[in-house]
């Protein structure tokens, strides 16, 4: 039998206590469906800096490369903002460690459970079934292009940042999302600035020419600015949505909030031989160690890990069924709706785990 290996990055804020209920939501897996997970700890982020004074530990960094996939909880807060840029929990620990496993592809699905049609701040009839999944450019544009500061001589100063992108970069993630569509209702739409920038007109370009060679596949694309207006109004009009690494981020933490909260929204950083799994959304310092944020996105993203790095279907259906049996009972307090049971982050995690076991 196969032994799993899986390495367990909590980071900062509500990190660990989100991480240990996908861990319970996992365990319960594997004990359901007789695997054996090995999950090891390390450090990272402004844990990792306030221990041995850097964000991504050598240590974090071997145990990701000799595991078979990797959970991560979210890094960073003010306490570590202001540190050199190298040294922050961003810039030094997550966005190098996407790079370093050459983790293209950020899968962000917005999925509107059936019990949390009306915990959305949008109208029930406007977001109920909605599936989205957001295919976010994850390791170049504007994260990783040429970065300057520059103090001119009048006192005054200069900051750059620069958008880059190659035909390797843009044909991979484009050929994911197509791929991905097939599976799915077959329609991709191409989120872009292509009336001002470089970057965006070559895109285009690229993923149209690409468009051709699945004509069983809708193509369509939509400048940003519309697309996040579209995105509040119809969003059901979309399938994949595929797009860079900034807008990427942005639109997908917005398509969060249409399945009720950003705690919902999972997501699987992928294209390496190592996947990693972490939830959207950060590390929410103000619920950090209340036991009040929302662990769904964090054991979604668990069942993204068993889909995308074990291919293990079923298991990854079984947490989501469970998650969908739980919502019509139980919630934590960002989509509590009247008449339902509110629990707290540890709590969601037992219900979740108890429910895989029965499942
Ligand atoms: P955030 O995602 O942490 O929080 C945004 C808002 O959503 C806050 O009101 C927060 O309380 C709420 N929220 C987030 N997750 C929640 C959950 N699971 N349950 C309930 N409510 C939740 O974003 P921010 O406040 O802009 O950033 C905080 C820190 O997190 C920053 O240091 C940022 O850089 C970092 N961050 C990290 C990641 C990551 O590790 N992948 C992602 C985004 C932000
Ligand atoms: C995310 C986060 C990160 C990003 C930050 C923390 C660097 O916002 O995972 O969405 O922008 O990619
Ligand atoms: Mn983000």
């Amino acid at each position: 039998k196969k032994m799993y290996k899986i390495a367990v990055l909590p980071g900062d804020g509500i990190g660990p206590e989100i991480t240990e209920q996908a861990l319970k939501a996992l365990k319960a897996v594997a004990e359901h469906f007789g695997h054996e997970f090995q999950f090891t700890e390390a450090l990272v982020g402004g844990a990792a800096y306030d221990a041995v004074g850097h964000p991504l530990p050598k240590e974090t960094l071997d145990l990701c490369y000799s595991s078979d996939a990797i959970l991560l909880g979210a890094v960073g807060g003010d306490k570590w903002a202001d540190l050199p840029p190298e040294l922050t929990p961003e810039r030094g620990a997550l966005l190098p460690l996407r790079k370093l496993l050459g983790l293209y592809a950020n899968l962000r699905p917005a999925v509107v459970f059936p019990a949390l049609a009306n915990a959305s701040t949008l109208k029930p009839e406007v977001v109920e079934g909605l599936d989205i999944m957001v295919v976010r450019e994850l390791t170049g544009g504007l994260y990783f292009g040429e970065k300057k500061r520059e103090d001119l001589p009048d006192g005054t100063v200069r900051v750059t940042d620069t958008l880059v992108y190659t035909t390797e970069e843009i044909v991979r993630i484009a050929r994911l999302a197509f791929e991905l569509a097939a599976k799915r209702r077959k329609k991709v739409t191409l989120v872009d600035k292509a009336n001002v920038l470089e970057s965006s007109r070559y895109w285009r370009e690229v993923v149209a020419n690409m468009a051709a060679e699945y004509p069983d596949i809708e193509f369509n694309t939509m400048y940003v600015d519309n697309a996040a207006m579209q995105l509040v109004k119809m969003p059901k009009q979309f399938d994949v949505i595929v797009t860079d690494n900034m807008f990427g981020d942005i639109l997908s933490d917005q398509a969060s909030q249409l399945t009720g909260s950003l705690g919902m929204l999972a997501s699987a950083s992928i294209g390496g031989k190592i996947g990693l799994y972490e939830p959207s959304h950060g590390s929410a310092p103000k619920y950090a160690g209340l036991k009040r944020a929302n662990p769904i996105a964090t054991v979604m993203s668990g069942a993204m890990l068993l889909r995308y790095s074990f291919d293990m279907e079923k298991e990854a259906k079984a947490i989501e069924d469970a998650v969908t049996e739980v919502l019509k009972k139980y919630r934590t307090r960002d989509i509590m709706e009247e008449g339902l049971q509110l629990v707290n982050t540890d709590e969601m995690g037992d219900r979740i785990a108890e429910q895989i076991l029965a499942g």
